[in-house]
């Protein structure tokens, strides 16, 4: 097959392609182009750099092959970078510092991990269905608001034994404030020119606030735990963190590096996952037939009685509706790969070379129709067990790919099915606006924007 170039939209001089970013909607605009120019297309950017966006199965199945391609720290994961250091999220893959955390941390997100955190998770959930419980039946509760503190609380939990206490206060955590912001500036950022991003002195300024704020609270839990170490039988995450020994080589984390780890672990473990809690509470709402389906499952395997972790493995049609959730709604909705060859040929025909930013756009592979019937339905089913053993591989990569896969899956899939469990065994759910109309709010992840609903108390004795 011969070479043809990759379908690009009309370049400017000097910007590039810049101008056909959506700077607001960056995603979402990347998403129409794709509908526009198809499963491959170029974008130019200033300094030289060139973007290819990728979004079919089969296109993206060749660049997840880790022989041939790498993680690729693109400009807003280099921003990132400024406060999340060299974090498992934002270190290249051939840095010491990643190699070692990568031994050290896998198995602290392990199964048997998983089971011991159950019990922090439940806490938490527990907690915020209390408090909807006795706010009552008329209260309108802003979802991804309410989410936000229910996944913060609960990683910050789990991983390093602290109470955020989020619900008992009326603002966000300034450590969510500080995040925001910083991840919503790092995009930004990376969408700007060099020199329009040095002569905005504000934002910089507000920005190295920012990395304060989040490093401040970091190297504030460290020193409180060398203080005071975990008692037998209660280590968690950060002790590991703190005192494990790399299997391979016998090195233990610098307090930089585990400062950068912290920062990294409370930022990736709540933001995504309280994005796939309120876009499924979302899709639950428009489709009644799925959510009476949850809940008949939710009462028959629980009945009256509070979950225990046996029982999650039992609520597999939950798991589903998870997953399907993640195909149209991927909160963390890109990963970028690039060859290891300079010379690299996509597709057999499209000529990319190593620094080509490969950006897998995961909204759109996961609409690839040549995988998916009919794409935008939303349909657990796809999902049951033979259907998904059945589906071609790459085709679905809400948590990216290979050794640089998302450590923290099995944590997000397990927090957000038992706060699914939790939540329908107790409540009738209903939309607090009818006419609501989805709006979606990007930082570096998405999240819907202004969905509300309301609660009613279900007749179970808990
Ligand atoms: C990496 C998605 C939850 C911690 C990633 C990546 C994706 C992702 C796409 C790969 C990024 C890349 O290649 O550049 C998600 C989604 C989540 C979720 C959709 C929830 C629904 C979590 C949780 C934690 C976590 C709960 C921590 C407990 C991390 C870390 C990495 C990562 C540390 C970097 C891993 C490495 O490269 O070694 N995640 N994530 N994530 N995630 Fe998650």
């Amino acid at each position: 097959m011969s070479l043809v170039e990759i379908p690009q939209p009309h370049p400017a001089p000097l910007v590039g392609n810049l101008p056909a970013m959506d700077q607001r909607e960056p995603v979402q605009g990347l998403m129409r182009l794709a509908g526009e120019l198809g499963p491959i297309f170029r974008l130019d950017l200033p300094g030289g750099k060139r973007m290819v966006v990728l979004s079919s199965q089969a296109l993206v199945h060749e660049v997840c092959d880790q022989e041939r391609f790498e993680k690729m720290l693109h400009q807003p994961l280099r921003q990132v970078r400024e406060f999340a250091g060299d974090g498992l999220f934002t270190a290249e893959t051939r840095e010491h510092n990643w190699q070692i955390a990568h031994r050290i941390l896998m198995p602290a997100f392990g199964p048997v991990a998983l089971r011991e955190m159950f019990g922090g998770m439940a806490d938490i959930a527990e907690q915020l269905l209390l408090k909807w419980e006795r706010l009552g039946p008329e209260h309108v509760i802003d979802v991804a608001d309410n989410t936000t503190r229910l996944t913060l609380d609960t990683i910050a939990l789990c991983a390093f034994s602290y109470r955020f206490n989020s619900f008992y206060r009326e603002e966000m955590h300034p450590f969510v404030r500080a995040m925001v912001r910083a991840l919503v500036e790092s995009g930004s950022r990376s969408r700007r020119l060099p020199l329009q991003n040095r002569l905005m002195l504000l934002s910089r300024h507000q920005f190295e606030e920012d990395k304060n704020v989040l490093h401040s609270l970091a190297d504030r839990l460290v020193a409180e735990r060398r203080r005071q170490p975990s008692p037998p039988g209660r280590r968690d995450i950060l002790d590991t963190m703190i005192e494990a020994a790399d299997p391979q080589t016998g090195e233990r984390l610098s307090d930089e590096n585990v400062r950068y780890q912290l920062v990294t672990f409370l930022i990736a473990g709540h933001e995504t996952t309280s994005g796939l809690l309120t876009f499924t509470l979302y899709e639950l709402l428009r489709h009644p037939e799925v959510l009476a389906r949850a809940r008949a499952q939710v009462d028959e395997v629980l009945g009256g009685r509070r979950p225990v972790f046996e029982d999650l493995a039992r609520l597999g049609y939950l798991d589903q509706i998870l997953r399907e959730t993640l195909r149209l709604w991927p909160t963390a909705p890109a990963f970028a790969v690039t060859p290891l060859d300079d010379e690299t040929t996509l597709g057999g025909r499209y000529p990319v070379r190593r620094d080509d930013i490969l950006l897998v756009l995961t909204p759109m592979l996961h609409r690839d129709p040549a995988v998916w019937e009919d794409p935008e339905r939303f349909d657990p089913g796809r999902f049951a067990f033979e259907k998904a053993q059945a589906l071609p591989p790459d085709a679905w990569k809400p948590f990216g790919n290979g050794v640089r896969m998302c450590i923290g899956r099995g944590f997000a899939l397990q927090e957000a099915q038992l706060f699914l469990a939790m939540l329908l065994q107790r409540f009738d759910l209903e939309p607090a606006d009818p006419g609501y109309r989805l709006v979606i709010h990007e930082t570096l992840t998405m999240k819907p924007e202004g969905f509300t609903m309301r609660l009613r108390r279900r007749p179970v004795a808990l």
